[in-house]
């Protein structure tokens, strides 16, 4: 039986014919930007993580910049920044005219930790943008304590929890992505940032819209970064059923836990207090590549999603060179993300776990 690494198909299903009514609604409505659905959507979402301000924006690396950009961060600034995360959590950090400092993570839960940043903290810092990787939570408290503003980058773990609260209502700022293959997706590009701070809320709508607080003085240079009400109207569909696809995640981790993968591999570790919707579940093992292969040829779905850290990509060279993370290293040279969706039973799990051990222990085991 061949398991895919993710199905984003078989959880919608039951939801299409609410789809297309709503699109329809849409189409009969004829508004397609910055209208109700988008207002909406924004009321809804910063009700459900606890959060006093959602604005929805383009994409999850535009909220990133604007993101820190609206908390003051600038010219001359540095961006505390996990190398072991998507590209664009540091690839948002040069536009505001600041330059990325690259801290390692901690391998066992693939976050940040105040020990790993606290090593680069310096007068010149002026945010942290801790990474919510895998859907795990990162201390956003812990870093908060060491006197920096911290920005969540929670691109993956939207219906994630943790005892302080979700991912989105921690930091001064917290930034989506609605990516379609994120947990909570839209059917094309889309993002969002959440806050409790007013005024950081203002500048981020101001900045979404051409650095205008009345779409009629511009005052700023900003962006033209919104989420259009076609997806707004799609995510509004989509977000009371998040907490139900997070425990379909969080059963499927259990699953994998019961099929004796833990035997095999190294599995994710949810940071304490946190329960994560593991948006990609991702396990470690000294021969990952072969691993890989092995899957591969068995019909399983596999991806070393970060094998070269973002501090060594090309474009990060004038920050990265001379940066030693060991942590990093050793969580991009050996982890490997194998299939984990809300639908995910335990037969598929079990039939992971068998192609797991037949590619380390061998088929007689
Ligand atoms: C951790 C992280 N940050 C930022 C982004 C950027 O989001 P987007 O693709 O919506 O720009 C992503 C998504 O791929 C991500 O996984």
């Amino acid at each position: 039986m061949a398991v895919p690494l993710f199905d984003t198909t078989t959880p919608l299903a039951p939801l299409r014919e609410r789809l297309h009514a709503k699109l329809a609604e849409l189409l009969d409505a004829g508004r397609y930007i910055l209208g109700p659905e988008v207002a909406g959507f924004e009321a809804d979402f910063a009700e459900y993580l606890g959060a006093g301000h959602a604005i929805g924006v383009a994409n999850g690396t535009d909220a990133l910049t604007l993101a820190l950009k609206a908390m003051g961060v600038g010219p001359g600034d540095e961006v505390v920044v996990p190398s072991f995360t998507f590209y664009a959590s540091a690839e948002a950090i040069p536009p505001t005219g600041a330059r990325p400092v690259f801290c390692d993570v901690d391998p066992e839960t693939f976050c940040i930790t105040a020990d790993t940043v606290r090593a680069v903290l310096t007068p010149r810092t002026k945010a942290v943008v801790a990474v919510h990787l895998f859907g795990n939570v990162a201390p956003v408290a812990e870093i908060a304590a060491l006197g920096v503003p911290v920005l969540e980058d929670a691109a993956q773990a939207a219906g994630t929890t943790s005892d302080a609260g979700r991912p989105g209502s921690l930091g001064t700022a917290a930034t989506f992505s609605f990516f379609p293959s994120k947990n909570l997706g839209c059917f094309g590009d889309g993002g969002a940032i959440t806050t409790d701070d007013d005024d950081v809320a203002e500048r981020c709508r101001m900045l979404r819209f051409h650095g205008s607080y009345d779409k009629t003085t511009f005052e700023h240079v900003g962006y033209n970064s919104r989420l259009d009400e076609l997806q707004a109207a799609i995510l509004r569909v989509q977000l009371p059923h998040l907490d139900a696809w997070a425990d379909g995640r969080r059963a499927a981790g259990r699953h994998y836990e019961e099929a004796g993968l833990g035997e095999l591999v190294v599995l994710p570790r949810p940071t304490p207090g946190a329960q994560p919707a593991w948006h990609l579940y991702v396990v470690r093992h000294d021969r990952a590549d072969e691993l890989a292969a092995a899957l591969g040829d068995r019909g399983i779905g596999h991806k070393a999603y970060y094998r070269v850290p973002t501090h060594l990509q090309p474009a990060m060279a004038e920050w990265g060179a001379g940066v030693e993370l060991p942590g990093t290293d050793e969580a991009a040279r050996a982890h490997l993300a194998i299939p984990m969706s809300p639908v995910l039973d335990a037969d598929q799990a079990a039939e992971v776990t068998a192609a797991v051990r037949e590619a380390l222990v061998g088929a007689a085991a």
